[in-house]
């Protein structure tokens, strides 16, 4: 059985058990919402067939919503709660620009990963890391872009052994895991831990783990959490097994830290030092660092592979894009060689990633946020939602909007290309990493992903990789893998194969 099938009865599953469990207390907790339309029913019973709903259609119901309330607020039954989404420039830039003080990011994050329980205590409590990855992290990119490359290049020739001229089929989730995984890791840890197969298969494993297990702890009565959570999580599991990696690396970094201070010669540039430079108190320990670290691991794995995955499909399935990229690829190194600057400068493999992200993101929406203001929080329409309210934008509908995007629906892999150069208000504002109030798949705002400038360069030179090396293509009269959308997730099918072989010209 795939991932994707285990997700699904997982998904089922729950469902069915939080249903039963929501069905006894007969009603959906929280603050009272009933001036905002409802997608589907809403009645307090109704209202569960809107939640099953939700689980394998949420899209649609985004959609729905998206077109009869235009530019104003619905709401859609989620299980265990109300999700209230929002369309229209005003009010997502109201939720973008809001204060963590009156629209909470961590709140509404900590509860979806019940982090406490998953993630460990100190990663609820002081999100410190968001800043590490904003500055010194994005700062290293160029500098660490050697290594990252090098690791692109070798993992590669690990996990795609080709022969001759032949064309071997890869299982593209699991390979493109593995590729990132190391890849990031070389960033992160360096060698030899970023080829360590139980390292990679620890982070991998929390990763599923994380989801799976908030999902149940979420479905307890908030009572009940302190004492089943716990049990439930597989924290202790995981870091018993991550301390074994991890440890001696942190250990070693602290001795160096007292003997020598805080910049001591030779002090590796990677995320445990950056991490180790912003950690105050409770933080400077050796296991709350090596939780940081997973954490960010947490953040940056999955998000990248299933973007890079969408893209992967992409380009397999429409491949005349492939000898464009390859010549833009070709231009650039012979010119400046491998550096971030010359992958910086691939605009239309830019374009091409943000295309994929408008029209696969993996979120069918984003920017997440838990009322916490006291008394609610007024939008600039003047409408006030109550305290403890969980708010979205809904990022799928927005990047099928035709009056946004013309032919929204046609994957027009040079779309971002071609704006950047018939307008003249600055190439900026269509690249990759640039966010804005149209184009959400990294957020928007205060919170906006502070590891899109990593991540952006990371897939970059993966794709050009590839365009450079191989050919790629679908199994024979088969289209581009259909993606499977369960609850606001839309994944890369999990099993597909692409085709690879040496390039032939
Ligand atoms: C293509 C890959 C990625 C995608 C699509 C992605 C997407 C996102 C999105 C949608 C958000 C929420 C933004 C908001 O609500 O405004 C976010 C936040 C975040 N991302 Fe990413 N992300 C990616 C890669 C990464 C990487 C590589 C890292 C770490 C190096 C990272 C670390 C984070 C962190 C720490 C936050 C929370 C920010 C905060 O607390 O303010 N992400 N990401």
């Amino acid at each position: 059985m795939d991932n994707i099938s285990d997700l699904k009865i997982a998904a089922l599953g729950l469902s069915g058990v939080a249903a039963l469990y929501l069905l006894i207390r007969n009603v959906y907790a929280g603050p009272r919402l009933d001036f905002i339309p409802t997608v589907g029913p809403s009645g307090s019973v109704a209202s569960y067939i809107g939640a099953f709903r939700y689980v394998f259609h949420a899209k649609e119901m985004f959609q729905e919503g998206y077109d009869k309330y235009p530019a104003t607020f619905f709401r859609v039954p989620v299980v265990d709660r109300w999700s209230v989404l929002v369309s229209g420039k005003q009010l997502i830039e109201d939720i973008a620009s809001a204060r963590e003080e009156d629209l909470s990011f961590h709140q509404s994050t900590n509860e979806f990963l019940q982090t406490r329980y998953t993630l460990g205590r100190g990663c609820e409590k002081d999100p410190y890391h968001p800043g590490v990855i904003r500055t010194s992290l994005t700062r290293n990119v160029g500098h660490r872009f050697p290594d990252v490359r090098d690791e692109i290049v070798s993992s590669f020739a690990d996990l795609i052994p080709l022969q001759g001229h032949d064309w071997l089929a890869v299982p593209a989730y699991d390979t493109m895991l593995q590729v990132i995984c190391r890849t990031s890791n070389r960033f992160f840890v360096g060698l030899p831990l970023c080829r360590d197969p139980d390292y990679l298969a620890l982070v991998n494993q929390v990763a599923m783990d994380v989801v799976v297990k908030a999902q149940l702890i979420n479905f307890l009565p908030a009572f009940l959490r302190p004492t089943l959570g716990p049990l439930i999580s597989s924290l202790k599991r995981n870091m018993r097994r991550a301390e074994k990696h991890l440890t001696p690396l942190v250990a070693e970094r602290l001795k160096k830290r007292e003997e020598l201070g805080k910049d001591w010669p030779g002090k590796p540039n990677d995320l445990i030092s950056w991490l180790m430079d912003a950690a105050q108190g409770d933080e400077l320990t050796i296991t709350a660092l090596m939780q940081r670290v997973i954490f960010v691991n947490f953040a940056a794995i999955r998000t990248s592979t299933d973007t890079f995955v969408h893209l992967l499909f992409d380009l397999a399935a429409y491949p005349s894009y492939i000898q464009p990229l390859r010549e833009e690829v070709e231009a650039l190194v012979k010119e400046e060689g491998w550096t971030k600057a010359s992958v910086g400068k691939m605009h239309k493999i830019d374009s091409f990633l943000r295309e994929s992200q408008r029209v696969h993101g993996i979120g069918t929406q984003s920017l997440g946020r838990k009322v916490v203001k006291p008394d609610g929080f007024t939008f600039s329409d003047g409408t006030t939602v109550p305290s403890g309210t969980y708010l979205h934008a809904t990022t799928w509908s927005l990047h099928h909007d035709p009056e946004l995007y013309p032919d929204p629906h046609v994957f027009d892999g040079f779309r971002f290309d071609k704006l950047r150069q018939s307008e003249e208000t600055g190439a900026a504002k269509y690249q990759a990493v640039t966010t804005s109030l149209d184009y959400l798949a990294f957020g928007h705002g205060v919170h906006s992903c502070p590891g899109r400038h990593m991540a952006v360069i990371e897939l970059k030179a993966i794709v050009a990789h590839i365009v450079l090396n191989y050919d790629i293509k679908v199994a024979n009269g088969e289209g581009r893998p259909a993606n499977q959308y369960i609850a606001s997730a839309c994944l890369p099918h999990a099993s597909a194969k692409v085709l690879f072989r040496k390039r032939q010209n």
